[in-house]
């Protein structure tokens, strides 16, 4: 494997959290996304926004809420599937995750998608860390 893809020991990467690392797509923009473990041993990847308000991020950099296979937004509670990326409950229900293609070999987990190049491990840092979500909703949350 490519040692500039490799994100994380495949170690670092544990069911119930999640392991957030910054790309760079093809226009050279950075974006983040955020790995994790499922129950089976299966290391998959994911955009790290909501499908609700996409500058919402699920994890904040102190790693998201997981739980029972699912990942939360904390603002206003959509839970995706972390095996399918598929929202089953919240204002965003139905919709998808995006994936990022990660591989897992020598030990080491590495991002294996044409659409992007590693650029670190951790957040991207843009927005001042918080990702723009600053807005107010509805409810003052
Ligand atoms: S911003 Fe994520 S559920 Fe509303």
């Amino acid at each position: 494997m490519d040692e500039d893809a490799r994100v994380a020991d495949a170690g670092d990467v544990h069911e119930g959290e999640t392991l957030l690392f910054t790309v760079r797509d093809a226009d050279g923009e950075l974006a983040e996304a955020f790995c994790t473990r499922l129950s089976d041993g299966t290391v998959v990847a994911y955009r790290n926004y909501c499908q609700h308000w996409t500058d919402v991020r699920l994890d904040k950099g102190d790693g998201a809420r997981v739980t029972n296979g699912e990942v939360w937004c904390r603002k206003h509670g959509a839970t995706f599937q972390l095996d399918t990326g598929v929202c089953d409950f919240g204002p965003c229900e139905g919709s998808v995750m995006e994936s990022v293609d990660v591989t897992v070999a020598d030990g080491g987990m590495y991002l294996n998608d044409e659409e992007y190049a590693l650029e670190h491990l951790g957040p991207s840092g843009v927005d001042g860390g918080d990702g723009g979500d600053s807005r107010i909703d509805f409810t003052g949350n």
